[in-house]
């Protein structure tokens, strides 16, 4: 008998995670990170917040079971991603929270969850978009499309084409995915003002929103970064928000997310609800309890809350001073290049405009790895190493 294995094709790496395994077997003294959206601190480590030792450290003392979570996750922890993400926009009970491994986990039964029970739409996409964005819902068979978001000068938000496709391409009843805040792979975000037109257009044809909120707290506050997600929720009594606490808690590797579903009554979000919890029965059964243990720990005790989201201040300070510095060191080392574009960017991410043979040149030359659309993670850079890499990137302009 032949081996059936012996066909299969080699998969291409991951455009994302695959580089920080070539960079791991890079063997450049100087080598540098800048593609997965993780935050560094001076040193080059992604460090476990002080808030998040102490969690665990009452965890350790207080927990009583390893056993099962619900399927849909903890209830104290549902109350606390109601909290953080609606504050008081929603009614309570119109809101269904499941918590998830990760962000990933919640788009992945947002896909599924869309497959079942509304066959009939599409999901459209910012062109660009996080490059697993479309792999998940493809991979669901969900079928997706783009709309317009990076004008052509590709540092700023083409706010009339993206309305535009979805006034005139969009069927009723679409979804649309829009990132709440720092978007991903641009940082280029819609302002208070651009966010009223599209929740307006939301309304208009009758779109569902999936908002990808995985970066709360590191645009310009925790409450800050809701308000595009506030404003189109004020327009639409329906909605999924898929969320995430790897960054702003730090937790990337405890997976830790959610899928909040909000319904036009209590009722519909109960049975939506039940059909959430069937998507993640057939995909994983049912979700990790440590990573929300220690959300939910910190949430619910005054200190160590004050005390994260100083740290997550902190960050978010951190990477706006690692932006500045970077234009500021590109003004003398750019060779005329002007860089200040970065500065209306937010969040980890900002697109350099470098294109995919820059970027393999500063990978082969000087060990800089960012992902191949000029996405380059802020949140990597280091002050130490800034000169460094803004030489480097002069030299491949
Ligand atoms: C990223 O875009 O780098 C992050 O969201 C991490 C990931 O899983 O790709």
């Amino acid at each position: 008998m032949s081996h059936r294995f012996s066909n299969i094709e080699t998969a291409p790496p991951d455009a994302i995670l695959g580089l920080t395994e070539a960079f791991n077997a890079d063997s450049n003294p100087d080598k540098l990170n800048l593609s997965v959206g993780v935050y560094k601190d001076e040193s080059g480590k992604t460090p476990i917040l002080q808030s998040v030792k102490a969690a665990e450290k009452k965890i350790l003392e207080t927990e009583a079971t390893k056993g099962y979570l619900p399927i849909d996750g903890s209830p104290d922890y549902a109350a606390d991603v109601r909290n953080l993400v609606f504050g008081d926009t929603v009614p309570q009970d119109r809101v269904a929270v499941v918590q998830t491994p990760g962000g990933t986990g919640g788009l992945r039964v947002a896909a599924d969850f869309m497959r079942t029970q509304l066959p009939q739409v599409k999901i459209w996409m910012p062109n660009p978009t996080w490059a697993n964005h479309p792999a998940i819902f493809t991979a669901a068979g969900v079928p997706s499309d783009t709309y317009r978001y990076l004008a052509d000068d590709r540092t700023s938000l083409d706010l009339d084409g993206m309305l535009q496709t979805l006034r005139e391409s969009a069927s009723p009843g679409d979804v649309v995915l829009l990132h709440g805040c720092c978007h991903n792979p641009t940082g280029i975000d819609p302002t208070p003002e651009d966010w009223k037109q599209i929740a307006a257009v939301v309304q208009e044809k009758q779109l569902l929103p999936l908002i990808d909120f995985a970066y709360q707290g590191f645009g310009d506050g925790i409450e800050a970064d809701a308000t595009g997600l506030r404003t189109v929720l004020a327009h639409t009594d329906e909605a999924l928000v898929c969320t995430s606490f790897s960054k702003n808690f730090g937790l990337y590797s405890e997976r830790v997310g959610a899928i909040s579903l909000v319904a036009a009554s209590a009722a519909d979000a109960t049975a939506a609800r039940s059909q959430l919890k069937r998507a993640v029965r057939t995909n994983y059964s049912n979700p990790p309890r440590h990573g929300g243990s220690i959300v939910a720990t910190i949430l619910s005790d005054e200190a160590l809350t004050a005390q994260w989201k100083e740290e997550l201040e902190a960050m978010r300070v951190r990477i706006t001073r690692l932006r500045e510095q970077f234009v500021e060191t590109m003004k003398t080392t750019g060779k005329g290049h002007d860089f200040e574009f970065l500065l209306r960017q937010k969040g980890m991410f900002s697109y350099s405009g470098l294109t995919p043979m820059q970027v393999d040149e500063l990978k082969a030359k000087y060990g800089i790895y960012i992902v191949g659309s000029g996405r380059i993670n802020v949140a990597g850079m280091s002050e130490t190493k800034m000169q460094y890499f803004c030489e480097s990137v002069a030299s491949v302009l």
